[in-house]
């Protein structure tokens, strides 16, 4: 195992449903010196690129198609001949803001990602977006969780192609699963563990978000 973990923050807008907000993204950056790939190329693709250096950009990876987690990915692919990969029940999502362009290639549930001796293995945790995905590789103790799960519970789904029950299925069945000591990487804010939010479900549930 030589891959890393590395990680910026861009700031950009999130727009769904005639509304936008002001947000901050964590970009993931996972390789080694000499190749990477993107987890959600959010809003900078100088910021990216530069984070990136002279390293072979192998694939731009979409936890989900809003906006605000592939606004840089089409420009980032141009400028290193990355390859875009989303799940294809997000395509919806992907069409509001590039009507015109297609990702690359579709991810499924169980695919490995592989990078710089990561092996990511594409979980697909629909709710907050229908093709949401984790990104879970046990070697590096980690998992990419995009907006489906954060240090204090599941992603938004007040807003248009989300669902509560969804992703609490999606959380409970795939990510609570996960070994209590993996880390949880977000798609905004800070980190946490799979141990730390676990024991929280229930209160999710009745809470209602
Ligand atoms: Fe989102």
């Amino acid at each position: 195992m030589t891959a890393r973990i590395e990680h910026l923050v861009t700031s950009g807008q999130f727009s769904l449903d005639g509304g936008t907000w002001d947000v901050e993204n964590n970009v993931w950056i996972v390789g080694d010196d000499h190749e990477a790939i993107v987890i959600d190329a959010a809003h900078d693709a100088d910021a990216i690129l530069e984070a990136v250096g002279d390293r072979r950009l192998k694939a731009i990876v979409c936890t989900h198609a809003h906006n605000d987690h592939i606004d840089a990915a089409p420009e980032l692919a141009d400028r290193t001949g990355a390859t875009i990969w989303l799940h294809p029940d997000d395509l919806p999502l992907w069409k509001q803001t590039y009507p015109d362009r297609d990702p690359d290639a579709h991810l499924v549930d169980g695919q490995v990602i592989e990078a710089a001796g990561a092996d990511l293995t594409v979980i697909h945790t629909p709710g907050h977006a229908p093709g949401a995905v984790c990104l879970y590789d046990p070697a590096l103790g980690a998992v990419f969780t995009g907006d489906t799960l954060f240090q204090g519970g599941p992603g938004a789904t007040g807003r248009s192609f989300s669902h509560f029950p969804t992703i609490i299925d999606s959380i409970r069945d795939r990510l609570l699963a996960l070994p209590p000591d993996t880390k949880v990487l977000t798609g905004h804010g800070e980190s946490t563990t799979i141990g730390a939010e676990a024991p929280h479900l229930e209160e999710w549930i009745a809470r209602g978000h």
